[in-house]
């Protein structure tokens, strides 16, 4: 740590401070390193995955280079996986923001960062998200995903009103039987038929497959994600040798992903028609069906089912006062005796609620890893220094620690549930610029020349019908909670209906 010290001041000492970012900050080298090649980043992989975790991972080489937010790392999975696994990562809000300007990176086949999955499991084809802006197919598809995300929107509310009730009737089915029962579970399946129903309508995956339609959907995504995942195979190294060292064989998910791409064939044959009719041989109907396919189980489905046990984790922890107030906001507007699914229009009036979800997406963006290879020759700024990068090298962002950064939000490792509603419009504008889990501020829209989810407003209105449907129902719940890697896992431990006396009905 001392020595890297030195060797920044004896850089500053050489002139290097002379030398200014247009914005006047000094330039430094980019500090950090890569070690020796195959073992530093065998061993940064254990650091990462087992012996500090992602979090302590950034921080402590943050902390061993002088406080330095642009660092030079490894990032897992290394060996045998990735071919290169050099990164510049961009730790704080001010320079992780250049990962979101498609003039300046290049996304072509970083979205799963240092490594490419095999095209075997997209049926040959490359998903629009592994295309760059800039990319004239990524333009034909996205067209095609906009118009669907906006052509369904209104079928959000009573889709998820449905997946909404079969959860919780399940869950208090559970507490009655143990006393307890894990919400995550009931997720996995319900957002799964949820997601097919609100972007195509038709029978659910449940229905046509079968109950094992969700863990196909799983094992599809397990196939394309297993080197970034971990803390799921005792002990560690048999583990990290199995998931982190060599691909999955496609051959392997073959037969599941056939089955679930002939449910989509069938489901979204409309979605299929309309695209070939509005721009006639622009994409193959084999290709665009894969990419539905993705769309429905990668996109969507795999963002609800990390998004949502962080959204019930913090209104868990947010405890009975959180509650109380959720509940006396939502049947202001939402009586809790109507039956009716919660619609877009009465959560809109509720800016707790609304609140509570930017906040969930900030401690928690679901897709916490943002890749993008410098199309040129560059200078990234940080809050206090700027560092050059050569064109062709790989950036890469930690989100968790972009959106918590005290630069731009007060106490922003908190969450503070009101932090969106107890503020000045132009404040909230401001804050909601550095909310960017959907791949841009949330003050953006998704466009043909732009990587941002198309599917923003349906993920933060699912989020915002998950609250005002809890608070409808219940006044308050206790659970569980226990952090995983990816998604906390959330085990309900009792739930209390709405009483007249609670604002409610007076339902048990
Ligand atoms: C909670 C739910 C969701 C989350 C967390 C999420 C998150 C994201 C993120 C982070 C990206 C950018 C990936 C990258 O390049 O690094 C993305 C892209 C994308 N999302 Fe979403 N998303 C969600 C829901 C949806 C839904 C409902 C749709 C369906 C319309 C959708 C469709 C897409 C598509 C097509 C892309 C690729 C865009 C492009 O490459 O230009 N997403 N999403």
């Amino acid at each position: 740590m001392a020595s890297n010290k030195r060797a920044n001041s004896s850089d500053v000492a050489a002139g290097e401070q002379q030398k200014l970012s247009p914005s006047g900050l000094p330039i430094r080298k980019i500090p950090g390193g890569y070690g020796v090649p195959f073992f530093s980043p065998l061993r940064d992989r254990l650091d990462y995955f087992y012996f500090q975790g992602a979090d302590e991972f950034f921080r402590s080489r943050i902390a061993r280079n002088g406080g330095a937010t642009v660092l030079r790392v490894n990032m897992p999975p290394g060996p045998l996986i990735s071919g290169d696994s050099r990164v510049v990562a961009l730790l704080d809000a001010r320079s992780f923001r250049v990962l979101l300007d498609d003039s300046r990176v290049d996304k072509a086949g970083t979205l799963d960062g240092t490594y490419m999955p095999s095209l075997a499991l997209f049926g040959g084809h490359l998903p629009l998200a592994f295309l760059d802006a800039a990319d004239p197919r990524h333009a034909a598809l996205k067209r095609v995903m906009i118009r669907l995300a906006a052509a369904r929107m209104h079928h959000v509310a009573p889709a998820f009103g449905a997946a909404f009730t079969a959860m919780f009737d399940r869950v208090e089915a559970g507490l009655k039987a143990s006393g307890s029962d894990e919400f995550n579970k009931h997720n996995d399946r319900q957002m799964l038929d949820f997601t097919c129903a609100t972007l195509f309508g038709g029978a659910p995956p449940s229905k046509v497959i079968g109950d094992g339609a969700a863990a196909k959907a799983y094992k599809w995504l397990v196939f394309q994600l297993h080197p970034l995942a971990s803390k799921a195979i005792k002990p560690w190294p048999l583990e990290d040798l199995l998931l982190h060292t060599f691909r999955f064989p496609p051959f392997l998910v073959r037969r599941d992903y056939a089955e679930l791409t002939a449910y989509f064939a069938d489901v979204a044959a409309g979605v299929l028609e309309d695209a070939e009719k509005a721009d006639p041989g622009a994409i193959p109907r084999d290709e665009l069906l894969h990419n539905l396919v993705f769309l429905g189980i990668f996109n969507a489905y795999g963002g609800y089912k990390f998004f949502l046990p962080h959204l019930v984790k913090w209104l868990v922890r947010g405890g009975p006062e959180l509650h109380a107030r959720l509940a006396g906001e939502v049947r202001a507007v939402v009586p809790a005796d109507t039956a009716k699914a919660i619609t877009l229009a009465a959560v809109e009036k509720m800016p707790l609620v609304k609140s509570v979800v930017w906040e969930a997406l900030r401690m928690n963006p679901p897709v916490g890893f943002q890749y993008g290879r410098a199309r040129r020759d560059m200078v990234v700024e940080s809050h206090n220094a700027a560092y050059e990068v050569k064109k062709g090298e790989m950036l890469f962002g930690y989100q968790p620690l972009a959106t918590r950064d005290e630069h731009v939000f007060k106490r922003g490792g908190e969450f503070v549930a009101d932090r969106f509603a107890s503020c000045s419009d132009g404040e909230r504008q401001r804050l909601l610029e550095h909310v960017v889990w959907s791949n841009g501020p949330e003050t953006g829209v998704a466009a043909e020349g732009n990587k941002q989810c198309p599917g923003k407003d349906m993920a933060v209105a699912v989020g915002r019908l998950m609250v005002a449907e809890l608070f409808r129902r219940y006044d308050t719940f206790a659970a569980r909670v226990e952090e995983q890697p990816v998604e906390p896992v959330v085990t309900f431990t009792s739930v209390t209906r709405a009483t007249a006396a609670g604002h409610g009905d007076g339902k048990a």
